[in-house]
C-alpha cells in the first residue's frame, strides 16, 4: 500500500493503494466514480477513457503510481451541468443505445475536438476507432461529433 494524492475533476483525493493499481479501479472503487466503465480490461475497447491532462487515456491499464501530478477528468467532470456540446449533441442525436460505451466515447470525442476543433469524417474516424460500441451507434456518434464542432 502507498498513500497517493490525486487531482480528479478539479479537486483533490487521497487514496491508499497498491501502486499498481489501475486508475480504473481507484475511481470506481475507491472513489465512487463510476460512470467510468470496464470493458475489456486491456486498452482495446475505449469503456474506460479518461483524461488525462485533456488527452484521451484508457484507465484500465495505467497505474495509480504513473499518474503523478497530471490532472484527471472523468466523465462526472467533463461539464458542470451535463452541457458540454458534446452532451447537448448526444441528446440531440438520441446516441447510445445500450450506453454502456457511451461515456468513452464522449471522453475520447471531447479529446478530440479541444485538439482539433473543426475535425473532418476521416479525422473523426481515426480519433474514435479504439472506442468500440457493440451496439453499433458508429453513425449516430459521428454526427453528434459534427454537430457539437459547429456548436
Ligand atoms: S476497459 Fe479499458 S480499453 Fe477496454
Ligand atoms: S451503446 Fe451499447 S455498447 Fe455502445
Amino acid at each position: 500500500m502507498a498513500s497517493f494524492s490525486l487531482k480528479i475533476n478539479g479537486k483533490k483525493h487521497q487514496v491508499d493503494v497498491d501502486p499498481s493499481t489501475p486508475i480504473l479501479w481507484v475511481l470506481r472503487d475507491h472513489l465512487e466514480l463510476t460512470g467510468t466503465k470496464y470493458g475489456c480490461g486491456i486498452a482495446q475497447c475505449g469503456a474506460c477513457t479518461i483524461h488525462l491532462n485533456g488527452n484521451a487515456t484508457r484507465a484500465c491499464q495505467l497505474p495509480i503510481s504513473a499518474i503523478g501530478t497530471n490532472e484527471i477528468t472523468t466523465i462526472e467532470g467533463l461539464s458542470e451541468n451535463a452541457d458540454h456540446p458534446l452532451q447537448e449533441a448526444w441528446i440531440e442525436h438520441d446516441v447510445p443505445q445500450c450506453g454502456y460505451c457511451q461515456a468513452g466515447q464522449i471522453m475520447s470525442a471531447a479529446s478530440l475536438l479541444k485538439q482539433n476543433p473543426n475535425p473532418s469524417e476521416d479525422e473523426i474516424a481515426s480519433a474514435m476507432h479504439g472506442n468500440i460500441c457493440r451496439c453499433g451507434t458508429y453513425t449516430r456518434i459521428k454526427k453528434a461529433i459534427q454537430t457539437a464542432a459547429q456548436a
